[in-house]
């Protein structure tokens, strides 16, 4: 079966790309990267890409009149390499309605809590602040609303009373790192379904582990 093409959209380390592309070089993974974009010329992860054979482009926001021209440039990006489907892995710009619309259930982003918690930046540090028992990591669609859309895959770490927000985003990012490539495999095999605001997974999941439920 033909795999599905990927574009990975960051703007900086490129920890999550890098698990993205060492599942998708595994023996009979459904995906394969074809183009990595990024909005920041001097980002690490683009070393990555580079490292993995792995076409790159670097779009500088700072170049266009504004989000719209921004966004028409990263759609022709995607159309130049066949992308059926956009991975966002640290990208920090907003997308616009328009460019969200037109690859609506076929872009995902990676986010650093259990949403509907903490959406937006500093969320390990608003976590710790709130007392949560439970921290962990989120793939969804994206919607306009900045880290919203039906929910992937989910995945749970407890929260220790000595951590710090660093401690706190490394044992997260850990499960960041099983978590994107198995949302992934999910959407590539076809298993995922978007019904309403809520994905429907089609057969079990397997064990990965018992903090991780991509619905049961
Ligand atoms: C991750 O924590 C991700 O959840 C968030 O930004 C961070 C990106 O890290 N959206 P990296 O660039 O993948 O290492």
């Amino acid at each position: 079966m033909a795999k599905l093409k990927v574009a990975v959209l960051i703007s900086g380390r490129g920890s999550n790309l890098q698990a993205l592309i060492d599942d998708c070089r595994a023996a009979g993974a459904p995906a394969e990267i074809v183009l990595v974009l990024c909005n920041e010329p001097g980002a690490a992860g683009l070393a990555r890409a580079t490292a993995a054979g792995i076409p790159i482009q670097v779009i500088d926001h700072r170049g266009f009149a504004d989000r719209a021209a921004f966004d028409g440039a990263l759609d022709r990006a995607l159309a130049a390499a066949g992308a059926e489907l956009v991975c966002l892995a640290g990208f920090m710009r907003l997308l616009g309605a328009g460019f969200v619309a037109r690859w609506r259930d076929r872009l995902i982003n990676v986010h650093p809590s259990l949403l509907p918690a903490f959406r937006g930046l500093d969320t390990h540090a608003r976590a710790l602040a709130a007392g949560v028992r439970f921290a962990g990591c989120t793939v969804h669609f994206v919607r306009p609303e900045m880290d919203s859309g039906p929910i992937i895959v989910q995945a749970a770490v407890p929260v220790r009373p000595e951590d710090t927000a660093e401690t706190l985003a490394a044992r997260v990012l850990e499960v960041e790192h099983r978590i994107y490539p198995l949302a992934l495999r999910l959407i590539a095999a076809g298993r995922v379904r978007v019904d309403g605001e809520r994905v429907v997974v089609a057969g079990a999941i397997g064990p990965p582990g018992p903090s991780i439920n991509p619905q049961g």
